[in-house]
């Protein structure tokens, strides 16, 4: 097995470490605490390329591998995760499912705007009542020969009140269940979007979620993405893909509270030496570690599946429910490491706590990862190995 990463892989690393470093971390607080939107930092986000890494270069994207995408979600994860997440849905979801999926015309109509930054997408499949029964779809879209009427609400939606394209999921034909659902692209700006007001939220304070409503909204039909009834598949296979991203994200954000503890835990000092020192630490850092590093090589292994086209389904969920709750443990004490001063604004470590929550909701929350993962064993999935398989080799 061969763990290394090759020269390109280590310089997009270098250049997100440095845009989080350089430039992210010096606002980060006070766009968490007013909800600022990063708007700023979005856009030298699309000029530095992170907005469509994995996209085809002929499409304004990078053309990069998924080990270089995570890579650069970790480090950026590592100090802003309303950033990350912007950047999540836009790569993973929105760009990497309308290029996979999408035919020519709307590819060269909606994606170089999509990875460049010009627009920022939005994956609109949650609803008020179907967030993880998601076949459960109420928002509708008629068939009225040339175009479809969409009528309906979408929750929780990332990049809602900023985005100029949406993928929407809909009902066409309740009867046909989950194969009577399709997946439009809908420009904001057409009659009949409405944007509700920004969530307030426990985390990625600064990111911009939003309810959406459709009313009697006319979408031509060359806008559906796929085959009549194919819109459920579409968000089962860009949620594998975008399960990755987060998993990324936590890891993120995990590793980012363990640098902060291992810094902080060698400067201070109690009973005459760093509590590094401290076997009660001591053994947190080992922890974190350990566990850390684990979380990473489930994530990495993830997107090299990714990129060598096998079926990456549970290991993508397997990577996104161990990270998240990697992330969620590790942050918690790397508050503890800090004790008083963990829990104030200065020290950064209570935001990644508040930020690491939502890697174990959304995209699919950890029970979902979680039969996502044991429908897979059932079925028997030659990816989940009993004895590891013969081509996992690791290079
Ligand atoms: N990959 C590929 N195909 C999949 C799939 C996957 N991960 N999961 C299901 N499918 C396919 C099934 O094979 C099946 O196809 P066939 O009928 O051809 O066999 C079809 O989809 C229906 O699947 P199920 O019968 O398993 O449907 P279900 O209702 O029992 O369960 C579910 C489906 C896995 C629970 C699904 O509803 C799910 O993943 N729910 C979570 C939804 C989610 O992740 N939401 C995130 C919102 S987006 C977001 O958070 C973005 C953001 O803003 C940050």
């Amino acid at each position: 097995m061969i763990f290394e990463l090759n020269e390109e892989q280590l310089a997009v690393r270098e250049a997100a470490r440095d845009f989080a470093q350089n430039v992210l971390k010096e606002g980060v607080i006070e766009r968490d605490t007013h909800m600022t939107y990063p708007k700023d930092e979005v856009r030298q986000m699309g000029e530095l390329g992170f907005l469509g890494m994995m996209a085809d270069p002929q499409y304004g994207g990078g053309g990069m591998d998924t080990i270089s995408y995570v890579l650069a979600m970790e480090e950026i994860s590592k100090i802003d995760n309303s950033c990350s997440v912007i950047m999540s849905v836009n790569n993973s979801l929105v760009c990497w499912g309308l290029e996979t999926f999408g035919n020519e015309t709307q590819k060269a109509k909606y994606l170089s705007k999509l990875t460049s930054g010009e627009w920022i997408g939005a994956f609109c499949l949650s609803e008020p009542e179907a967030g993880s029964d998601a076949t459960s779809q109420r928002t509708t879209a008629i068939d009225m020969g040339d175009h479809y009427l969409l009528n309906g609400t979408k929750n929780w939606i990332t990049n809602g009140g900023t985005s100029k394209a949406h993928l929407v999921i809909a009902q066409t034909d309740a009867e046909k269940g989950h194969k009577g659902i399709n997946v439009l692209i809908v420009e904001t700006d057409w009659d009949g979007v409405a944007v509700g007001a920004k969530e307030d939220k426990l985390g990625i304070r600064s990111s911009d979620t939003h309810s959406i409503m459709y009313n009697d909204v006319k979408v031509p039909k060359e806008n559906r993405i796929g085959d009549d009834g194919f819109g459920f598949k579409f968000a089962m296979k860009t949620l594998n893909g975008g399960r990755i991203g987060i998993a990324a994200q936590a890891l993120g954000i995990a590793a980012g509270a363990y640098e902060l503890a291992l810094a902080y835990s060698q400067e201070r000092k109690a009973f005459g030496k760093p509590i590094s020192k401290h076997q009660a630490i001591a053994f947190k850092l080992a922890d974190m570690a350990t566990e850390i590093e684990a979380a990473r090589m489930l994530v990495y292994r993830a997107a090299w599946m990714k990129d060598r086209g096998m079926d990456y389904t549970a290991a993508a969920a397997m990577a996104k429910v161990f990270a998240s709750e990697v992330a969620m443990k590790h942050t918690v004490e790397a508050v503890q490491v800090h004790g008083g001063y963990g829990f104030v604004k200065e020290y950064h470590v209570e935001r990644l706590m508040r930020d690491a929550k939502i890697t174990q909701i959304y995209e699919g929350t950890s029970e979902i990862q979680r039969m996502v993962i044991s429908r897979q064993i059932l079925k028997g999935d030659t990816y989940i190995p009993v004895v590891a398989p013969a081509n996992a080799v690791m290079q």
